[in-house]
């Protein structure tokens, strides 16, 4: 059976450059890094077969690639110069080509990346392991789905409704939802976050999850007060961004830790923790990438 090291294995033979910073990050978290990845590897395999390994690690050395580009532009600029929204929704979200290896991507930096490796044991120890009995949960943006699959293992008890604004995403997602052994308990579907129906605040959830959206709204403000409608009495938020982070898709340019937590605040939400951590970069570079993920609750 494949497991995380299938991962590594395909990116000492397709990212060379990139495998050892990716292996010395799941060395260093190694238990929490399998967590994801085991399970992956086998969603992965018997979804798309053994050729996925290869094909997961092009799509992660093309993003980094992509990443390295943007950040050379954005020193230069001194802010995030992204296409516009439109460009954005024809040559990235409903472009099959770029879309799939990009949700591979998506879901390896959380292992290989020492900026996103915290936003596992939050999402896991902090968010899905507290969620009530029989919890209900609200993926928005799950793009490949893997954080609802991965909540869906972890707890045998919980009900999962996830929506991206990318059918190829949602593809995926489903690829990997029908070899889970979950589908009678998660439902993807295509939808914009932004568009998702209120009913008065009636429809609440024990558990929301945002993980790394913010950054791709022109305007964010509105993603916190859906997470604050939608979220029960009792209920938790998962929620993560990217900071001075520039990518084609990253809209929305957060500089400081404060910003993300004051426009939560301003929704109606307080946070109860929050990790905020940092890529190495050149010495003398003007911006930090940083990724923030938090823990949020009704105040
Ligand atoms: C970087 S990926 C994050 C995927 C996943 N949540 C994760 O944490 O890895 C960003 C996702 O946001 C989705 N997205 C962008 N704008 C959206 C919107 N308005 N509504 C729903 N999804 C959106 C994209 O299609 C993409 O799948």
């Amino acid at each position: 059976m494949k497991t995380a090291g299938s991962f590594l294995e395909a990116l000492d033979r397709k990212a060379k450059m990139l495998a050892p910073a990716a292996r010395a990050t799941f060395e260093a978290n190694r238990e929490l890094c399998s967590w994801l990845l085991d399970p992956l590897a086998r969603w992965a395999e018997a979804a798309y077969g053994t050729e996925v390994f290869d094909a997961a690690a092009r799509g992660y050395a093309e993003y980094c690639v992509g990443v390295a580009k943007a950040k050379a532009i954005y020193e230069r600029e001194g802010h995030y110069t992204p296409e516009r929204m439109p460009e954005i929704m024809s040559g990235v979200y409903e472009d099959e080509g770029y879309m799939i290896p990009y949700m591979w991507a998506a879901i390896l930096i959380y292992p290989f990346w020492p900026s996103m490796v915290s936003h596992i044991a939050i999402f896991r120890d902090e968010f899905i392991r507290k969620l009530p009995r029989n919890g209900r949960v609200l993926e928005l943006a799950c793009g490949h789905g893997v954080l609802s699959l991965l909540a869906a293992e972890e707890r045998p008890d919980l009900q999962i409704e996830g929506s991206d604004i990318s059918p190829p995403a949602i593809a995926v997602a489903n690829r990997l939802l029908g070899v889970s052994g979950h589908s009678s308990r998660i439902h993807f579907d295509v939808k914009d976050a932004l568009k998702i129906e209120t009913q008065n605040g009636a429809n609440k959830y024990d558990g929301v999850i945002s993980g790394m959206l913010a950054e791709h709204l022109v305007d964010p403000t509105p993603l916190f007060s859906t997470m604050a409608q939608r979220v029960a009495s009792n209920g938790l938020v998962f929620f993560s961004t990217a900071l001075e982070s520039p990518q084609r898709d990253h809209v929305y340019e957060y500089n400081w830790e404060s910003r993300p937590l004051q426009m939560a605040e301003a929704a109606g939400l307080r946070v109860s923790r929050l990790a905020s951590d940092a890529a190495a970069v050149p010495k003398g570079s003007k911006f930090l990438p940083r990724a923030t993920a938090m823990i949020l609750r009704s105040r």
